[in-house]
């Protein structure tokens, strides 16, 4: 079990903080780019870059009308080019909406370079998390000012934020974790911003784990005293833990849900205690029809509920990620899971947060489940702000946003 216990932050190797990226070979890339502009096709590409550039560059203006494709396309939803310029950091740069078919496929040669040209490079969603860490920030975060964004889920959710928080101390970050499966907050003050994290354990009915058959979070075993508190379902947690902290943190700006490895758990200690088929019982197997299912069920009063308790606030979903072992073949149910849930959130008009699918072939973990700290809280933080600034400028500017799931566009068109 001990991929489901929370990970002690000693384990994680900092590596590095905020180290620069590695110096850029600008004369060079200078003259690749100028070759590139001698070139018809190239000329419109860059055309293209700069047009939607200059759209989502301009943080605090407002967004264009609904339904201009080219201004309203998701940068970390569309196919695109991930690039990791050190084991610190990872961009998502996008090819550009406009682009023709002839325009992705109009051969280059392939040069001697490793980074992508600037101007490719400044495609992707801004680097709001460097501008973070600025200690008089920049006046493109004004978007955030007074903002809160949720993260309601598990130590994935935590850790990014603990994560996050330590790497952002020279911007003024401050870090409150008031217990690890409740919730944890790291704030900026000159902002007034704050991102918080509120931990469940998963979909599982608070019957589960009340008397007179209490066989699920009670009955775990536990290094800790209070170390896995009640209430045990989301509908306590959200009655309990999530609308009284409103007061405390302000109204969520945008929340994103997840619920995943715990309900995972869930199925295997399920199947344990009501003595189902001996294969149901193992921890690490491909999921059942049945299973999917209700998970499918759970997740839509899920996100129901939390519509409910916060209306017209937008809401995400963030899937899993993969195992770093695959042992037993693990990965197949994180995969089942995540293809459920895109199906349901899909119907629910709950667009995916990306993150764990930008991470692939992430191979840092601290333990099977969790990364070590790096880039992938970066990117956490670059898209956690990102997706706020949608939700302060106008959620609902853009149609089809956010229905689309362009990722698997092909396979889950509704
Ligand atoms: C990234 O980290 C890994 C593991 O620590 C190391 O082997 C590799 O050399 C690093 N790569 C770069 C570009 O720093
Ligand atoms: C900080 O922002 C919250 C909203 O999230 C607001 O309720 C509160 O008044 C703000 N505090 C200050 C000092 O401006
Ligand atoms: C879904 O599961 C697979 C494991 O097969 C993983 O590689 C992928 O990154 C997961 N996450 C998303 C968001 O697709």
């Amino acid at each position: 079990m001990a991929a489901y216990e929370r990970c002690e932050t000693d384990d994680f190797v900092e590596q590095g903080g905020l180290a620069a990226p590695p110096p850029r070979r600008l004369s060079l890339q200078l003259q690749a780019y100028l070759r590139l502009l001698n070139w018809t096709y190239a000329g419109w590409v860059v055309a293209a870059f700069l047009l939607v550039h200059s759209v989502w560059r301009g943080s605090t203006g407002p967004l264009p009308d609904r339904g201009d494709a080219e201004a309203c396309f998701d940068p970390f939803r569309s196919p695109g080019y991930i690039f990791r310029p050190s084991n610190l950091s990872i961009r998502h740069v996008p090819f550009p909406p406009s682009a023709s078919l002839d325009d992705l496929t109009s051969s280059t040669a392939i040069e001697d370079a490793i980074d992508p040209p600037d101007d490719v490079l400044s495609l992707a969603a801004p680097a709001y998390g460097d501008m973070l860490n600025e200690k008089v920030k920049p006046s493109e975060l004004a978007f955030a000012r007074d903002q809160s964004v949720w993260f309601i889920g598990d130590s994935h959710d935590r850790m990014n934020l603990e994560v996050f928080c330590r790497q952002h101390e020279a911007g003024g970050a401050v870090l409150d974790v008031p217990h690890w499966h409740i919730k944890a907050n790291c704030r900026f003050p000159d902002l007034n911003l704050t991102f918080a994290s509120f931990f469940h354990y998963g979909l599982a009915p608070e019957s589960d784990s009340l008397p007179p058959d209490a066989w699920n979070i009670p009955a775990l075993p536990s290094s800790r005293e209070n170390e896995n508190p009640p209430p045990y379902s989301v509908e306590g947690r959200l009655r309990e833990f999530w609308v009284p902290a409103v007061s405390e943190v302000g109204r969520p700006s945008m929340i994103v849900l997840n619920s995943f490895f715990w309900d995972l758990r869930y199925f295997a200690l399920y199947a344990e205690h009501f003595n189902h088929h001996e294969f149901l019982r193992r921890k690490e197997r491909p999921l059942t029809y049945s299973e999917l299912a209700w998970h499918r069920s759970r997740v839509r009063v899920l996100v129901e509920a939390v519509r409910e308790a916060f209306p017209g606030v937008p809401i995400m979903f963030r899937l899993g990620q993969a195992h770093q072992t695959n042992r037993n073949e693990g990965n197949v149910e994180v995969f089942q899971l995540n293809e459920s849930l895109r199906a349901v959130l899909a119907k629910l008009d709950v667009p995916i947060f990306e993150w764990a699918s930008l991470l692939t072939g992430e191979s840092r973990y601290a333990d099977d489940q969790h990364l070590q700290a790096g880039a992938p809280a970066r990117l956490y933080a670059d898209m956690a702000m990102y997706y706020l600034r949608r939700a302060v400028t106008g959620w609902d500017r853009c149609d089809p946003w956010p229905a689309s799931t362009p990722h698997r566009r092909a396979s889950l068109n509704r």
